[in-house]
């Protein structure tokens, strides 16, 4: 039986997974380095740093650990310059209504994300208050399809990981809940979500009674 869910944020909750792939395409266009959607995929749910690792291998560049830092920095700018003017109004739609239902009904809520500025984001966008518990990139090691962060989100939530259901819309998401024993909905297309239980297209989809049949 279901007790909890898991959200992961970005591209989940917020359409800001687009501010991180243009930020993206921007920093490895000055490295002279191509990024298209396809390859977007791979960077969706893993960490800055490990982006910054598969945008290099990418183009065959080499950096110090030093430059890496100030790659990551000049992103997180970027990507911070984006987000500046995100309100309420740019959660995804059904989103606050189905937080809002889980609340209601006792089903304990929790945020994996692997974004640092992720406490920063659900400020901004007043859904904090429906977060028992948030994981994000500033409390976890290991990167997703790692397990960690919703592992950690099932403990802070004291709630054992096969009553779990995590929504996902990163490959590397929806391993790191499967990984975890977790039952997985994908948020996104079924074709690359293959490892996902099912999929939706967003939140707007999601009710008590469909949740109540897993
Ligand atoms: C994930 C995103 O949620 O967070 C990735 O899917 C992003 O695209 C990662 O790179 C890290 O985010 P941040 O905000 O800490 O750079
Ligand atoms: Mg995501």
């Amino acid at each position: 039986m279901i007790q909890a869910c898991i959200f992961d944020m970005d591209g989940v909750l917020v359409s800001t997974e687009k501010y991180h792939f243009e930020a993206w395409q921007r920093l490895a266009a000055t490295l002279g380095i191509h990024i298209d959607e396809e390859f977007n995929e791979n960077l969706k749910g893993v960490s800055r740093a490990v982006c910054i690792d598969l945008i290099l291998a990418h183009g065959g560049v080499h950096k110090t650990e030093e430059e890496k830092r100030e790659l990551a920095a000049q992103k997180n700018a970027w990507f911070l310059e984006s987000i500046s003017h995100i309100n309420p109004v740019d959660v995804f739609p059904g989103v606050r209504e189905f937080l809002t239902q889980l609340q209601m009904h006792g089903y304990k809520i929790a945020l994996g994300s692997a974004s640092k500025n992720a406490p920063l984001l659900l400020e901004k966008l007043q859904i904090a208050q429906f977060f028992e518990a948030v994981i994000d990139g500033n409390s976890i090691e290991k990167a997703k399809p790692n397990p960690e962060v919703f592992l950690k989100g099932a403990e802070a939530l004291g709630v054992a990981p096969k009553n779990c259901v995590v929504f996902e819309d990163a490959i590397s998401g929806v391993q790191a809940a499967r990984s975890a024993g977790m039952y997985c909905i994908g948020v996104g297309s079924p074709a690359i979500l293959t490892q996902a239980n099912f999929c939706i297209q967003g939140l707007h989809e999601m009710t008590l009674e469909r949740l109540r049949e897993l």
